[in-house]
This record gives structure tokens, C-alpha cells and sequence, in this order.
């Protein structure tokens, strides 16, 4: 973009040229509801110039520019008169409280629509069970239009429009979410934007030879331009095929290369093309207007492409994210983001911002969580939690053990290498010891997507399994069942204060264990990952307040948790100080929000642990009230934590 342009100035001539059009266009909907027009038209003055901007930056080398953006205004002005009024309270509701997602009552949960509850109207019939948990976010796994057979658990979308018939349809979504709200919880939704499925309507009309749909994806007549791409690309689904295309021999007259980042039934989308913008934009804003108050943006690194790059994590990957939220605060402004960037950590951070994605998961986080259990050492833990965890304070981290992905062991080798520790080596120890094949170790998980190129592996398993659970019911004995139960009331104990958003893959606040019958489905006997996304075993929930059976004793021990929380103000917000316990097997850290302090220690390891009275005398623990953990705490004295205790003082 040419540098002398005066930006401020020519948003506002290209909106003065722009906005007669879509009055002219829209002219029925807007005497229909003056109020709505007048609404959006102030949203859009506020918003329009950082959309200018971008859509600039992205699109400004393209002839048709004007026409493209035209469109667009004209999409959102649409999507906000079908914004049914309920909505547009929240969105009102939202803007007055914009961080609303930071407070301590926050509490999220992720299933699947059929494995949970059947289908849609199923999970409707658990809101009771949601309210019980305290969930106040509730993510459905992917519930739209899909082929049957592979599709890559709902990730390979036919049509964002239809949801999968034997889950239900829109009216039920709507509802569903209309319900959720009454009840205190949010509906969050993916977006999977980084792809379509091969069935999807664009790429049919692709494949029909329609070039204005071809030009929706990325298709190369020969290899010459994907061997060039090649160069510098990681393979990601390495088990299914070799690099980043795969080869349609129907496509033109001797064939194409597709881009496929992820499945070859997976086709990626060409952003660099403004309608692909405009029409995923619509695509979002109908989600939102059924009632979605969350979008997670799935596979962000990979949705920006330029030659001589990785084609992950791009500058251009942001600016269509800021795009795609400056279009939201216009159309729908109480929907949020969630970035799903599983990368390096200096990589996931530049995703999080007011303007671009308000929430992110926090995969360093999740993978250093299970590194501690393994290592029983938190020093990469806590070095994590002292540099990368700060992030705009208008911001939050989703916090999690375990989702429905694998687990990528993704910290900087550099932090690594600051304890002598060789990133490569350590994470050729953590799939041992998670596949369970390194002497001593407690998992049972699974190798994904191994690739004997470059040695590279990640993890399978539920939060249960991996933590010991599995192997001490099957092979040992009482004391281990004890054990794993600690482990896993442990990691959920650190997710539930340590700020942001704590979020609960379902299932696991039971103990579900690996469910092995995947091998036995052809759609899903290749992908690993369907070994801890087993149905939910109703059964086993009927035993959560038995405190004699190992649901009940799981599930109690996470309310316990989750009351603390929900009782203390001080794990709202992000702010989180690490404590030095002088013992490599302690965490220990420091919460405060609006003039509350908790502290906290953590012990990673299986045997008794010490812990200095200067440094209980040091953080005036004995001012605070002991609000969790087995340990006894005598004052004036050293500590002796317990074996994976969770001690909680406030
Ligand atoms: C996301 C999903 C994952 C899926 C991939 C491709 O990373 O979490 O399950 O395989 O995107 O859509
Ligand atoms: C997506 C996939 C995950 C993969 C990652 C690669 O998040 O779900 O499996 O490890 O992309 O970046």
C-alpha cells in the first residue's frame, strides 16, 4: 500500500462513496427498521476504518478492489438486519462489559453433540447437568454438514449452513443456544476456516471447471508451484499423505494439485482471494446471528500462503483475523474469538489481542502440565508461567489439560535449552513416556501421526489414561488408582486458578478412560485421536456423587475446585506471580485481582515434599486462610507437602 495514502481520509471518502450504494440496495430493510440502520451505520463509523485498512493491506493489488469491498458492506448489512433482537441485547450487554469473560465465574466445557448427549436436542436435555458443573461456555464440537465416513471428527465441512441430520437442524441450534443463554452459558462454535470439504458446494462447482470458484482454492495444473511451496512447508498429516497438495485427476483437463494442509477431502481455502473473504465473513455472521457467542478459529496458522515461507503464522494470517473482527464488531458485536494456534509459543501470542482474537487456547500451558507429571520438575512450568503467560489485559487464555486434539509437545526449545535440556531429546522422552514405553512411566497414550522423516510425534489419550488412571486400575492396585486421581485433580486444580478461562474436555470430570474400539471403524481406525473421544458413558456419570467409586471421587474433587474459584475474586483476571519454593517438585504461584491474593503450591511429585517457612513467612501465607490441600500446615515451621497435594491459601 502506497505509503503516502492518507488513511483516515480515504476510509472516510471510500465509506461516503460506498454507504448511498447500500442504502440503495437495502433501501426495504432499512425503512423496516430505522433503528437497526441507524445502530449499525454508528458501528460502522467507529469500525469501518481499521476494516478499510486491512482489507487495504490484504486486497489493494487487486483490480477490484472497490467492487469486493462493496460486497462486503453490503454482506454485513445484511447479517445485522437478520440479527434477531435478542442478540442485539447481548450485543448491547457485551459492549458495556467487554471483559466479562475474565471473571472467575467463567467456567468452559467442550463435547461432542453425539458422543455426549445423541444430538442436539440430547445436549439441550443436559443443561441441568451443565448448570450442576457450573459450566458458563459450553463449545460443541463441529456439528455441520458432513460426509458420512471420513471427515475428520466434523472438520470437513459440506455446507456451514445445514447442520449434520442426525444431530439435527438450525432451529435446534438456534434454541439450543437460546437456552444455553437463559442458563448462564455461552454457545461456542468452530469456524473452520482455514478449509472446506471436497463436497462443499464451492469446490463442487470447482471441479465442474467454474473458474470463479476454482480460483476458492488453491489449484496448481503441475507440480511446479507446489514443489516450490514444498520447500519450505511442514507436513502436518503425515500418515495420510506427503506434503502439503494432493493430486485430483479430475480437475481441468489433465488434473490439479489441491492444497491440503490437513486430509486430501480437506481443500484450503485462497484468502488471498477478497471474495473467499466476503463469503466466509457471511459465513461467520450467520453463525453468530443463530446464536454463537464464541467463534473458535481453527487451524489460524495456516490460512495465510506465501512462496518462500513456512505458510504458517504470517502477517497476512493476522490481518485477515483483525479483519474478520473489525467485520464482527460491525455485524455482530458480542461475538468473541478464539484462536487455535497449537505452535511455537512466540507464535501463539501474536494471535492474542483486543483486536484480533480476545481469547486463545493455551497449549504451552496444557503440554508443560504434562511434562511436570512426567518430569515430576517444574522448572519449564513455572519459566513459563514468568515469561509467556502475561498477555493483554483486555485478553484471556483458555486453559486446558486435554481436548479432543493430540498433544504436541510445542515449548521453545531456546527456554529448554536454558536448563541444558535438548528440546528434541526431551520431546523424544515425553511421547516415550506418555506411549508408555519408558520405565517407571504411569500413561497409556498413544502415538499421532509419527513421522519417521524427522522422528516427530504427539500424544493420544484421555486426561485419565494419560495420568495413570488406566494402567493402575488394569495393572496395580489402590495406592496408584490414589495416585492418578491426585494427578488429575492436580492439573485441573492449576487450570482452574491460574486466570482466563478454565475448560473442561467432558468426560474427564468422571475419569473416562481410552476407548479402543476406534480400531474396529474404518472411518476412524487411522486417527488416534478417536481413542479419547469414546461415548459418554452415562453409567459412569450416574456414579459422580458416589464418593466411594472413582467418577465419585474425581467429580467431587473437581466441585471442590471449582467452588474455590467460583468463591474467590482473586481468580479473576490473568494476573499470576510465580512463587520460588526452593524445591524443584513445587510449583508455586501468586493470584491477585482487585486487591485479593491467593497463593498457591503445587506438588508434582509422588513422595512428601519440603518447603521452607521463610518462604511461607516471605508471602504472608499465614495471613490467609487454608483453603485447599491434605497437607498439614503448622505454623512457623517448614512444610511437608503431600504426595501431588494442591494447597490453596486465600
Ligand atoms: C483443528 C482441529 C483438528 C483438525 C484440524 C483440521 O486443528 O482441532 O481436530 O484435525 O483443525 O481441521
Ligand atoms: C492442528 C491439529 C493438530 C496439529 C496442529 C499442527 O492444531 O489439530 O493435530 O498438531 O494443527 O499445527
Amino acid at each position: 500500500m502506497p505509503s503516502t495514502l492518507n488513511l483516515d481520509r480515504e476510509s472516510k471518502r471510500a465509506l461516503q462513496r460506498l454507504l448511498p450504494r447500500v442504502e440503495q440496495g437495502l433501501s426495504d430493510s432499512i425503512s423496516a427498521d430505522p433503528q437497526g440502520w441507524q445502530e449499525f451505520t454508528q458501528r460502522l463509523g467507529k469500525y469501518f476504518p481499521a476494516l478499510f485498512d486491512l482489507y487495504l493491506g490484504l486486497y489493494s493489488t487487486r483490480y477490484d478492489f472497490f467492487f469486493h469491498l462493496e460486497d462486503l458492506l453490503i454482506s454485513l448489512a445484511r447479517a445485522w438486519f437478520a440479527r434477531p433482537d435478542d442478540l442485539r441485547t447481548l450485543d448491547k450487554a457485551r459492549e458495556t462489559n467487554p471483559l466479562w469473560f475474565q471473571s472467575n465465574q467463567m467456567l468452559g466445557g467442550v463435547c461432542y453433540v453425539d458422543l455426549f448427549a445423541g444430538n442436539l436436542e440430547g445436549v439441550k436435555s443436559k443443561i441441568p447437568y451443565f448448570k450442576e458443573l457450573g459450566l458458563t461456555y459450553l463449545h460443541l464440537m463441529p456439528l455441520f454438514k458432513v460426509s458420512d465416513g471420513e471427515n475428520d471428527g466434523g472438520y470437513a465441512v459440506s455446507s456451514y449452513r445445514e447442520i449434520y441430520p442426525p444431530l439435527g437442524t438450525l432451529e435446534q441450534l438456534a434454541s439450543l443456544a437460546r437456552e444455553l443463554r437463559n442458563a448462564g452459558i455461552s454457545l461456542v462454535l468452530d469456524l473452520v476456516f482455514n478449509h472446506t470439504a471436497d463436497e462443499h458446494a464451492w469446490a463442487e462447482h470447482a471441479k465442474a471447471g467454474d473458474e470463479e470458484y476454482a480460483d476458492f482454492y488453491r489449484i496448481f495444473p503441475s507440480r511446479e508451484w507446489p514443489d516450490a511451496y514444498e520447500q519450505n512447508l511442514r507436513e502436518i498429516f503425515p500418515d495420510e499423505h506427503a506434503g502439503a497438495f494432493t493430486f485430483f485427476p479430475n480437475l481441468f483437463q489433465n488434473g490439479g494439485w489441491v492444497w491440503t494442509t490437513f486430509h486430501s477431502y480437506q481443500w484450503d481455502l485462497n484468502y488471498a482471494n477478497p471474495a473467499v473473504f466476503n463469503r466466509m465473513a457471511e459465513e461467520m455472521l450467520f453463525l453468530a446471528n443463530q446464536g454463537v457467542e464464541v467463534i473458535r478459529l481453527d487451524a489460524v496458522a495456516f490460512i495465510w500462503k506465501e512462496l518462500g515461507t513456512s505458510c504458517e503464522n504470517l502477517p497476512g494470517a493476522h490481518k485477515l483475523i483483525q479483519a474478520f473482527n473489525a467485520v464482527s464488531r460491525i455485524a455482530a458485536p458480542a461475538l468473541l474469538f478464539k484462536s487455535e494456534a497449537i505452535v511455537h509459543p512466540d507464535d501463539v501470542v501474536k494471535y492474542i489481542a483486543p483486536d484480533e482474537c480476545q481469547l486463545s487456547y493455551n497449549p504451552l500451558l496444557m503440554a508443560l502440565l504434562w511434562n511436570s507429571l512426567a518430569t515430576r520438575e517444574v522448572k519449564l512450568l513455572s519459566q513459563a508461567l514468568a515469561t509467556r503467560y502475561k498477555i493483554h489485559p483486555e485478553t484471556a487464555w483458555v486453559n486446558y489439560v486435554r481436548v479432543h486434539d493430540d498433544i504436541g509437545w510445542t515449548f521453545s526449545d531456546e527456554d529448554a535449552a536454558q536448563f541444558g535440556i535438548n528440546g528434541n531429546d526431551h520431546r523424544r522422552f515425553l511421547n516415550e513416556f506418555y506411549r508408555g514405553r519408558f520405565e517407571g512411566s504411569f500413561a497409556r497414550g498413544l502415538p499421532f501421526q509419527e513421522n519417521p522423516k524427522t522422528g516427530d510425534c504427539r500424544i493420544s489419550g484421555t486426561c485419565a489414561s494419560l495420568a495413570g488412571l488406566e494402567k493402575a486400575i488394569k495393572e496395580e492396585g489402590a495406592h496408584e488408582v490414589e495416585l492418578a486421581i491426585r494427578r488429575i485433580l492436580l492439573i485441573h486444580g492449576i487450570i482452574l486458578t491460574s486466570g482466563g478461562v478454565p475448560l473442561i474436555y467432558l468426560g474427564d470430570e468422571i475419569g473416562t478412560l481410552n476407548d479402543y474400539t476406534y480400531r474396529d471403524d474404518p472411518a476412524h481406525e487411522r486417527d488416534s485421536r478417536w481413542v479419547h473421544r469414546p461415548q459418554a458413558d452415562w453409567e459412569k456419570y450416574a456414579k459422580r456423587n458416589d464418593p466411594t467409586s472413582i467418577e465419585g471421587q474425581i467429580y467431587q474433587g473437581l466441585q471442590k475446585l471449582i467452588a474455590l474459584r467460583k468463591t474467590h475474586d482473586a481468580f479473576s483476571g490473568g494476573e499470576l506471580e510465580i512463587i520460588p519454593t526452593g524445591n524443584e517438585h513445587i510449583l508455586g504461584f501468586m493470584r491477585t485481582h482487585a486487591g485479593r491474593r491467593t497463593i498457591i503450591f503445587a506438588n508434582f511429585s509422588e513422595n512428601l515434599q519440603p518447603v521452607a517457612a521463610r518462604i511461607f513467612e516471605q508471602y504472608s501465607v499465614h495471613t490467609l486462610k487454608h483453603l485447599h490441600g491434605f497437607s498439614n500446615v503448622p505454623p512457623q515451621s517448614d512444610i511437608t507437602i503431600e504426595p501431588l497435594d494442591f494447597l490453596v491459601f486465600g
